[in-house]
This record gives C-alpha cells, structure tokens and sequence, in this order.
C-alpha cells in the first residue's frame, strides 16, 4: 500500500519525507488555507506559487493539487494551469475534481464528471475528490480519473450526526457493530426502523471502511485502472483495515501517521531495553 500524506504543510511534508515512507501528497483547499495561516503567523514570505513549487519539488511522488472551480470548462482550464505551472518541476501534478460540484438542490451535477473526462482525453491525470458513495466512485472510473479518492472520516460523521450521536473528529466509528445492531432491532420489530433508512439511502453503506471495500469490489469486478486513495482518514484503525482489503494508497494526516508508528508497550520496552545494556554490551559499540 502506498501512503500519501495528507496535508499542504511543507515542514510536515519534508519531516514526513524524512521518515522514508511516503509515496505522494494530496492537498485541498482548506489544507492550503491552513498551511497559508501558519506561514503568516511565522512571517515566512513565499508566493503561493514558490510555495507549491517546493511541494512538488519536495516528494518524487503524485501530488495532488485541486482546482477552485463549479463549471466543468473552469475546472478544465484551472487544472490546465495548475499543470503547466507545476508539473514541469517533479513530474507529479495530479489534478483534483470534485465528483459533483453542486452545492444546492437543482444545481447541475455532472461537471465533475465531465471535466474528469475531458481532462483524461488530454492526458492530464485527475483525482476525483469527495467521494462519499460507490456510485460516485463507479462514475469517476468511467469517466477515466486515474484516481479516486473515498472521503473515510466525512462518510462516518454524515451517518452518526444523521443518528444523532455525540462524538469528536478523531473518534473511531464501527459499522459494522452498528449494522449488527440494526439487523437485531429489525429482527425484533420486523420492520424497517429509522437506522435502517439512514443506511439505505447511503447506497447500504456503513461506515467509511466499508465505502472503499465496496469500491474495491467494483473496480475489480470491471478491472477499471483508477487507483484508490483512502481519504479523510481520521485513526490508524481505519488505515489497519484498509490495508487488510488491499486498498492501492491511503492519504494520511501526519498525526495519523505518527499514531501508526507509536505504542504504549513499544516505549516501556525501549525504557527496559536500554535500561538492561550492560558495559559488556556497551563496549563492542566504543570500539
Ligand atoms: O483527503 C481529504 C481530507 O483532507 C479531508 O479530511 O479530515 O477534513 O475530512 P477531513
């Protein structure tokens, strides 16, 4: 599985780069916000274009960059910029589309979809962004994105705020523990209760997890080519099991990251390994 980091930050970029197991970057908007927020306060000047430069130049791998635009010839046109300005320096522009652009009731929905297409028949690579259903993943496959991108951590909070429950960003959330639950309480009453709709109108899906299971089926089942990003990823139980179903990258936020590598047991042991060095030990490395 290969690991994106998830973030637009250059200093999280370049220590996560460090560490030797990072494939590529993906970036958005609001990560670019966040990132132009913390160069101000540290009164760094960079133009926004040097900025992304350094990114691109930064990993030997794809690098996300998304356009800012709701009509498909926009998006075609922003992605052609963003591509001429940056891929001529590592080689790894990768333009993100969102699925749909609509925002509101009655707007059009296929703009992504057709920029998605337009772009591939110039041979620009797209990843198609906002993913939150395997239909929308199905479209971004016909459509010829070389990526796909399933936002994880956004599907899971669409279906506990739907259920009305409590919980932070970075909580973990089971699905399959509450398809279980569903499926009792349904044995009960014999019928359909609110969860159930939940469920069902999110094509059956339950949790995050089980959107990129349920993508990876698909494109398997029509060998489709599009890579698949697990996005918005929020704990490293859901990286755990992504990896499990094979999925091809999982773009991690660089706590996440961190998370991945530490353990409560892995540090005690360290404490009593370096502890128990005894000066025999100690003295076959001062030579
Ligand atoms: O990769 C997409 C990601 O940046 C969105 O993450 O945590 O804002 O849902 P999040």
């Amino acid at each position: 599985m290969q690991i994106f980091v998830d973030t637009a930050d250059l200093e999280e970029i370049k220590e996560a780069k460090s560490w030797g197991i990072v494939d590529g970057v993906t970036t958005n908007p609001s990560l670019i916000k966040k990132a132009v927020e913390k160069l101000k306060d540290k009164g760094m000047e960079m133009s926004m274009e040097e900025y992304i430069g350094e990114i691109c130049r930064a990993v030997d791998g794809p690098v996300s960059l998304e356009v800012k635009g709701i009509k498909s010839d926009d998006m075609v046109r922003e992605a052609t910029i963003l591509y001429e300005k940056f891929n001529h320096i590592n080689n790894n522009v990768v333009i993100k589309i969102p699925i749909s652009t609509a925002m509101n009731e009655g707007e059009e929905l296929f703009e992504g979809v057709k920029a998605i297409k337009e772009l591939s028949e110039k041979g620009i690579p797209t990843n198609a962004t906002l993913v939150m259903t395997p239909c929308q993943a199905l479209l971004a496959a016909k459509a010829g994105a070389s990526y796909v991108s399933p936002f994880l951590g956004r599907v899971d909070d669409y279906i506990r705020e739907r259920l009305g429950m409590k919980f932070d960003k970075w909580d973990i959330f089971d699905g399959k523990l509450l398809r279980s639950i569903e499926e009792k309480r349904r044995e009960q009453k014999n019928s359909y209760d609110e969860a159930s709709w939940i469920s069902l109108s999110d094509e059956g899906i339950y949790d995050g997890v089980e959107l990129v299971e349920s993508i990876i089926k698909i494109y398997r089942a029509y060998n489709y080519k599009t890579k698949i990003i697990a996005a918005s990823i929020r704990n490293a139980m859901q990286v755990r099991k992504v990896a499990e179903m094979g999925v091809d990258i999982a773009t991690i936020p660089f706590k996440v990251i961190k998370e991945m590598v530490s353990h409560y047991k892995t540090m005690e042991g360290m404490c009593k390994f370096t502890e128990d060095v005894v000066d025999e030990y100690r003295a076959i490395f001062e030579q």
